[in-house]
Order: C-alpha cells, then sequence, then structure tokens
C-alpha cells in the first residue's frame, strides 16, 4: 500500500472514531489518539514528573531485580523470541536484554511499535548499547506483528506488555486484549505484563492531578489535533481537565468539561456542548491482585509468579498460555 493510501486511511479511521465518540451520551474520545507529536512530547515529561511514578516503580524493578526477572522468565534454557508491544525506548526492557545477552542466552528481541521512526531509533540505540543483540524491528500493529513474528520463527515467545498500558482499557477491553493474545500465542509461551496497583487514592490522584498542569495539557491537545487534523474549532480555554479516582473501583478517569454553553464545528458538523457537560477522555485502571488473577485465568493464562518494586506500588506478573 502506498504511503498516501495508508495515511488516507488511518485519517479516516480518526475521523470516523473521533465523530462517534462526540456523538455518544456522555460524549467520549479515546486516548489512543493523544500521542501525536506533542502528546509524545508531553508524556514524556509527563514520566519525568516526580508525581508520576508509574515509570519509576517498573524501572526499579527491571534494573534492580534483573536476575529475578529473568529466572521467572526463563524455566529452561529453549530458545526464544522475546517480543515487545509498544517498545517505545525501550529504556526499561534494555535492562532485561543487557542481563540476557551477558547470559548468553539465545534469544532475538523483537519490539513492535505502530511507529517505523521510533522502531528505527531504537534499533540504532541497542546496537550501539548492546552490540551482540540480536534484534528483528516489527512495524504495525501488535496483533498482525505477533502473527508475523510466529510466522518468522517458531521458537517459543515471551511477550512483555509493560507500563500499565493494560490500564488504558476499560475492564471489558482488557479482558478481550487477554483473550486475544492468548488465542496467538501457542502453548507454554510467557507473557509478562506491568500493572499499577491500587494503593492510597491521594498518592494516585497527585500522579495525575499535576500542579504543573501537564495532564491537562495532554489531554487538551487532543482537542488541538481535532482543530488541525479534522478543521474543528474547539476554543481550548473554554475546557477543562479534571481527574477522578474511585478507590472501589479502581478507576482513575480523566474528563474534559465544558465550562460554558458552546458549539464546536467539527469537519463541518456541529456538536453542542452543555456548560458543566462532559467529555470522557481517559481510563487508568488500578489493579488489585485479585483483579489480575481473574483476568489472566478468565483468558486461559495459568500464573507463574510476579516481581513488585520495592514501594509495593506495581507489579510485573508473569504468566503461562495453558
Ligand atoms: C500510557 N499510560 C499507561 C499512562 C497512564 O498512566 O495511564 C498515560 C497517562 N495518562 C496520564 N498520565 C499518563
Amino acid at each position: 500500500m502506498n504511503l498516501q493510501l495508508e495515511e488516507k486511511i488511518s485519517t479516516n479511521t480518526f475521523k470516523k472514531d473521533i465523530l462517534e465518540g462526540l456523538h455518544f451520551n456522555p460524549k467520549k474520545l479515546s486516548s489512543k489518539y493523544f500521542y501525536d507529536k506533542t502528546g509524545d512530547r508531553l508524556f514524556q515529561s509527563i514520566m519525568e514528573m516526580p508525581e508520576y511514578y508509574l515509570t519509576k516503580c517498573e524501572l526499579d524493578i527491571f534494573k534492580n531485580k534483573t536476575a529475578d526477572l529473568a529466572k521467572l522468565l526463563l524455566q529452561d534454557s529453549e530458545p526464544f523470541d522475546l517480543i515487545e508491544l509498544g517498545a517505545g525506548d525501550a529504556s526499561k526492557s534494555s535492562y532485561l536484554l543487557k542481563f540476557l545477552v551477558k547470559n548468553n542466552k539465545d534469544f532475538t528481541y523483537m519490539p513492535i511499535d505502530i511507529s517505523g521512526n521510533i522502531l528505527d531509533v531504537l534499533k540504532e540505540h541497542l546496537e550501539q548499547k548492546i552490540p551482540d543483540l540480536n534484534i528483528e524491528c516489527l512495524e504495525g500493529e501488535y496483533f498482525e506483528m505477533l502473527n508475523k513474528a510466529t510466522a518468522l520463527s517458531s521458537r517459543k515467545k515471551i511477550v512483555l506488555f509493560l507500563g500499565s498500558n493494560i490500564g488504558n482499557m476499560e475492564m471489558d477491553e482488557a479482558q478481550d486484549f487477554c483473550i486475544a493474545l492468548r488465542k496467538n500465542l501457542s502453548e507454554n509461551d510467557i507473557v509478562l505484563m506491568g500493572f499499577d496497583l491500587k494503593k492510597n487514592p491521594q498518592i494516585i490522584l497527585d500522579a495525575y492531578n499535576d500542579k504543573e498542569g501537564l495532564t491537562a495539557a495532554f489531554n487538551l491537545n487532543l482537542l488541538t489535533r481535532i482543530n488541525r487534523e479534522l478543521n474543528a474549532d474547539f476554543r481550548l480555554d473554554n475546557f477543562q481537565h479534571y481527574q477522578n479516582y474511585n478507590p472501589e473501583t479502581g478507576a482513575c478517569r480523566s474528563y474534559l468539561i465544558s465550562l460554558c454553553d458552546q458549539n464546536v464545528s467539527i469537519e463541518g458538523e456541529m456538536f453542542t456542548f452543555k456548560e458543566n457537560e462532559w467529555i470522557d477522555m481517559e481510563i487508568s485502571q488500578k489493579f488489585s491482585e485479585d483483579d489480575i488473577q481473574h483476568l489472566i485465568q478468565a483468558a486461559g493464562f495459568s500464573f507463574i509468579g510476579e516481581i513488585k518494586d520495592s514501594k509495593n506500588w506495581f507489579v510485573d506478573s508473569v504468566f503461562q498460555v495453558q
């Protein structure tokens, strides 16, 4: 498929999803669209904020408990493919990669990302940092590329899905995702998934309601993207970011609240917002141990073990296809 056609298709999906979401009652936009160039930059700054503990906790696991992690993942000396879904800059997984190479493990690292640019940068970076690493980049959607990985080699698969990215799905979507993951793997394949745990509600709220306003800007940036790509006229100062955490359900949700009665035109269509009406923007689900067990067992995996950071705020759970 040529690039222009590909771009047109993805613009059409973006348009369809945005318009559909704004026809819902209550209105809803998908946080998967937060990540344009500015969104990527904002998320990078969020990860560096002292209040945003998730990345630091998982880094603690990968940096300081690497041997324990490797022991959980590798129960035998079989060669394997280590697949990372949404690898980004592999800042956490590179500790594991280094350890595995140093210990002469026979494996190929297969990062999957939708962005070819990110993969090019990652490959160059890892080739410098870990010269003996075998790396095969896979550019595209997760499940399509998992299939490709299976076609490329019949070796055992170990899949990493880090960062509590699973938390950006509603619970039923997360369940469907785990079921689809299971379907794309074979018996004895392994998954390591990062989950942000339920904890003191104030700690969670502070991570998403920062005083600097970076999370607010991250949410509002989607309106800017819609203005730019879908010829819309959202006025950003007419919307306010509101974050909420429910300790009972573990759902940490962000909203944009309309500050007045207003109309917004998108691709020539008029949308009405009442004063105080909200747009549901993002869920960052927090999990209990039971939630995790239920999720993985219902998808047909069996639990192997887990490693938590030193504060017990975040867990990397390891499970296997039954
Ligand atoms: C990518 N994801 C796991 C982040 C989270 O914590 O839900 C995205 C994010 N949203 C606001 N801050 C960070």
